[in-house]
C-alpha cells in the first residue's frame, strides 16, 4: 500500500509506484471544491469562425510517457478506434517547459529547463494569429487557483489523501499562454487563462472556444504518477466529453498528445492521436506514419483557418507538417521525413537561444519573408525591431560563466497555496508587480474563508 504522504513529499520517486486514481470532480461538467479557484461564470459566447475543416480545435497534454507505453495502455486502445493514431509524432526537447513554450510561441527559445520565465511581449504566439482573425480561445488549466494566475505553481489541501500534506497539483511550466507577456499584459487574455470549474461551466454555456489547450494536473496529467493513472482520468474526464455536443460536434478537432517521451537516450516520439467529429468516419480506427512535432498543431490551425503565421518554426517545413487528412483537403504539400532525416529532439539545452544560459543569444526578429501553412502574413507585434535577424545576432555566450542570468528569468520561489501558511506568487511579469500582488493577496483571503470545505474534503 503507497503512502500518500509520501507522494506529496517525493512524487518523482513515486512515478513506479502507481498510485491510486481518484477524480477531482464528479464528472467534467460538475465544479468541485477540490479545486480551489472557484468558477468565474462563463466566457461570452462568440460567433464561430468556420475553418475549412474544423471550427474548434482542442489539444489536450499529457505528461512523460514513452510511445510504447500509451499505445499499450487501456484509455488508449480504446480512444485509438475512434482516431487517427500519429505514428511518427515526435516532441521538440526536454524537459518539459520549452516544449509547452514552442506549443504556441513557435519556438522553445533555446530553454533547457523548466524555470521561470517571462517572454518579452514583442514576441507573438497563435493568439496574436487567431484574434487578427477574431477566433476565441481559452487554456483550462486544472487547480490554477484564479483566472490568469502568474505564480510558479500552486500547492493546495490534498484530495488524493485528505490527511497527507498539501500537494503542489499546478504549476506554471505546463501553462503556455501565461510564459508569454504578450498575453498576460492584456486584461482580457488574461481572463482567458481559466481552470476546471470556469470549464464545467462553459461547456454548459455551449461557450468553449475555438483553439483551446487544456492540461490535467500534475497527478492527472501522469507526471507524478503513471500512464494507468492518466488513463483513468482520461476515462473519467476526457471519455464522457466526447459525447458531450457542446464539446465535441462534428466541426471539433482534438489533439491528445504528450509533451516529450520518458527516456532521454533515445529520440523524442511521443503517442498523439486525432479525435473528435471532424474525423471522416473513414479514418477512425487508422494510422498516419507522416511526420510531425508539436509546431504541427500551429501549422494546422494556421492552414485551417488561413491565418497568418509567426515566422518561427510554424513556418519551418522540416518540422511543421500539417495534419495529413486537413493538408490533402487545403491542398498543402506535406514533406516526407522518415528514417534518418528526423531530426534528434531528445538533445536538452543544446541549441543557443535567449532562454538558455549557457548559450545565450537576444530574441531576434521573425523570418519576415516566411510563408506558412495559412498563407497569411507574418504576425509583427509591436515593439518589434525587424533589423534584428539571426544574422545580426552575436555568438552564444555563456552567462552562467559570467555569474549572469537570461534576462526573461524570473523568481522560482514564486509559489502560491491555499491555506494557514498561503505565500503570495510572483508576478506574471515586471510590469505587474503592483497590481498582481494586490489582485493575490485578495483573492487568497477568499479562497482562504471559502477554503474551509475544500481544507476538509476526502
Ligand atoms: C494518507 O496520508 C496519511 C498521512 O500522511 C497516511 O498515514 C495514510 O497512509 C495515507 N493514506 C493512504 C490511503 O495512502
Ligand atoms: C473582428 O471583429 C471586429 C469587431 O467586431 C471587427 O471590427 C473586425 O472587422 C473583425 N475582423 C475580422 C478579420 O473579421
Ligand atoms: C475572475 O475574472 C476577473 C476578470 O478577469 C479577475 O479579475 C478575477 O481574478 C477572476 N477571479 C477568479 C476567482 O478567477
Ligand atoms: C452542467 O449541466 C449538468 C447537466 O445538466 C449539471 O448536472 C451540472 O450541474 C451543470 N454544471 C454547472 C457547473 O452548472
Ligand atoms: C453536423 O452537425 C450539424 C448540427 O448538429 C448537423 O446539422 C449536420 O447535419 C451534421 N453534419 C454531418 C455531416 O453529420
Ligand atoms: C538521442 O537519441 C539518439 C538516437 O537514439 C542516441 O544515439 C543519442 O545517444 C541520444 N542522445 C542523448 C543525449 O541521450
Ligand atoms: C522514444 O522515441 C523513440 C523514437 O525515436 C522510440 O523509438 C522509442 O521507442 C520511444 N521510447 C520508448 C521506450 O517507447
Ligand atoms: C497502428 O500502428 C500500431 C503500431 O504503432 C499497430 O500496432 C497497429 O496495428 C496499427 N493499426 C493500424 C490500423 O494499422
Ligand atoms: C528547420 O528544422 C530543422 C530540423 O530541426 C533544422 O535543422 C533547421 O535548422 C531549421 N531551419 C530553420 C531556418 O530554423
Ligand atoms: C523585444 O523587446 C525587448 C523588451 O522591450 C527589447 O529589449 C528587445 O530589443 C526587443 N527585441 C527585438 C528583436 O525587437
Ligand atoms: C558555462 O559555464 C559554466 C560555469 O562556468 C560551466 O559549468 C559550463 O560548462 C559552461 N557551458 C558551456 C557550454 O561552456
Ligand atoms: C563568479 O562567481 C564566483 C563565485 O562567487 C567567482 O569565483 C568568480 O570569480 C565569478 N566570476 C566572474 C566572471 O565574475
Amino acid at each position: 500500500m503507497i503512502s500518500y504522504a509520501f507522494i506529496a513529499l517525493v512524487p518523482a520517486v513515486l512515478a513506479a509506484q502507481a498510485p491510486q486514481f481518484v477524480a477531482p470532480q464528479q464528472g467534467p461538467t460538475l465544479v468541485s471544491s477540490n479545486y480551489v479557484g472557484a468558477n468565474n461564470g462563463s466566457l461570452a459566447k462568440s460567433t464561430v469562425v468556420p475553418g475549412k475543416v474544423f471550427d474548434r480545435f482542442t489539444q489536450v497534454w499529457m505528461e512523460n510517457t514513452n510511445f510504447e507505453v500509451a499505445a499499450t495502455s487501456a484509455a488508449f486502445i480504446e480512444l485509438a478506434k475512434q482516431g487517427i493514431v500519429l505514428t511518427s509524432s515526435y516532441s521538440t526537447t526536454h524537459p518539459s517547459e520549452p516544449n509547452y513554450a514552442a506549443s504556441v510561441g513557435g519556438d522553445f527559445w533555446g530553454m533547457g529547463d523548466d524555470d521561470f520565465y517571462n517572454i518579452p511581449a514583442n514576441i507573438s504566439t497563435v493568439i496574436d494569429l487567431l484574434e487578427a482573425k477574431n477566433i476565441s480561445w481559452a487554456t483550462y488549466q486544472e487547480n490554477l487557483p484564479e483566472d490568469g494566475y502568474g505564480g510558479f505553481e500552486f500547492t493546495q489541501p490534498n484530495y488524493l489523501n485528505s490527511s497527507a500534506p498539501p500537494y503542489t497539483y499546478y504549476m506554471r511550466k505546463h501553462n503556455p499562454p501565461v510564459l508569454y507577456d504578450s498575453v498576460t499584459s492584456v486584461p482580457e487574455r488574461l481572463a482567458r487563462i481559466r481552470n476546471f470549474n470556469d470549464f464545467a461551466v462553459d461547456v454548459n454555456a455551449s461557450a468553449i472556444p475555438q483553439w483551446v489547450f487544456i492540461t490535467p494536473n500534475m497527478v492527472n496529467d501522469a507526471h507524478d504518477t503513471d500512464i494507468d493513472f492518466g488513463s483513468d482520468w482520461l476515462q473519467s474526464w476526457l471519455v464522457p466529453l466526447l459525447s458531450n455536443p457542446n464539446f465535441n460536434d462534428n466541426r471539433t478537432l482534438i489533439l491528445l498528445t504528450f509533451d516529450e517521451n520518458e527516456t532521454v537516450d533515445i529520440n523524442n516520439q511521443i503517442f498523439s492521436i486525432l479525435l473528435g467529429g471532424a474525423i471522416p468516419e473513414n479514418l477512425r480506427g487508422t494510422n498516419d506514419s507522416t511526420y510531425y512535432t508539436h509546431y504541427s498543431s500551429l501549422s494546422s490551425v494556421e492552414a485551417n483557418w488561413e491565418l497568418g503565421s509567426l515566422g518561427r518554426q510554424d513556418t519551418n517545413k522540416t518540422v511543421s507538417n500539417v495534419y495529413d487528412f486537413l493538408a490533402q483537403i487545403v491542398g498543402y504539400k506535406n514533406l516526407n521525413v522518415s528514417g534518418n532525416d528526423i531530426p534528434l529532439t531528445n538533445l536538452t539545452g543544446n541549441i543557443p537561444g535567449p532562454l538558455n544560459a549557457q548559450f545565450f543569444v537576444p530574441f531576434a526578429a521573425p523570418n519576415v519573408n516566411a510563408v506558412g501553412a495559412g498563407g497569411g502574413p507574418v504576425f509583427i507585434s509591436p515593439g518589434m525591431n525587424v533589423s534584428v535577424t539571426p544574422q545580426t545576432l552575436p555568438a552564444p555566450v555563456n552567462l552562467t560563466a559570467l555569474n549572469e542570468t537570461v534576462p526573461n528569468a524570473g523568481p522560482t520561489s514564486a509559489t502560491g497555496s491555499s491555506g494557514a501558511a498561503a505565500t503570495p506568487t510572483g508576478p506574471t511579469s515586471s510590469s505587474q508587480v503592483g497590481s498582481d500582488a494586490v489582485k493575490l493577496v485578495a483573492s487568497l483571503a477568499v479562497v482562504f474563508v471559502a477554503g474551509g470545505t475544500a481544507l476538509f474534503m476526502v
